[in-house]
């Protein structure tokens, strides 16, 4: 497995260990009776063992394995539904970050594949930080007001 094959499978176990955070997310919101917000978190989850099922289905069409490895016990209380939100913003800029890395590894060694199935992934964080940025920006307007946030759980039980 070369160097770059080695972190796009990294970047698999990553994947599937994002999806367990926004698990945990979803726990405290639930615990929180925020079902709504809890809902999202799960959509959010599922999305990310999407994102990981592309990478695992990649490796294996090239010839490689897809390996698991160790997933780290995630956070699972927050001081407020902003500090979840903050919390899954900056994660998704990691995210970007390691794909945009990957791109730049995949670039130098004229991996014309890895390059085309990493085209995707350059689109979705576009997408995956602008909703969190998005959702984050209504907290800071809502504040602590009980009312404003039973009103945008309403709205985010509606995720699809
Ligand atoms: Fe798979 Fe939200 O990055």
């Amino acid at each position: 497995m070369s160097d770059l094959i080695k972190k796009m499978n990294d970047q698999f176990n990553f994947e599937l260990s994002s999806g367990y955070i926004y698990l945990a997310m979803a726990a405290h919101m639930k615990d929180q009776d925020m079902d709504g917000f809890a809902h999202f978190m799960s959509k959010q989850a599922e999305e990310e063992y999407e994102h990981a099922m592309k990478f695992y289905n990649f490796l294996f069409e090239i010839g490689e394995k897809a390996e698991y490895a160790e997933i780290e016990k995630p956070k699972s209380d927050y001081a407020s539904f902003k500090e979840v939100f903050e919390t899954a913003y900056e994660h998704e800029k990691v995210v970007s970050q390691r794909i945009r890395d990957l791109y730049k590894q995949a670039q130098e060694e004229n991996n014309y594949e890895v390059l085309e199935f990493l085209g995707w992934f350059i689109d979705e964080q576009v997408e995956e930080e602008d909703t969190f940025r998005g959702i984050l920006t209504r907290l800071e307007r809502i504040g602590e007001s009980w009312n404003g946030l039973y009103i945008f759980d309403r709205e985010l039980a509606a995720r699809q």
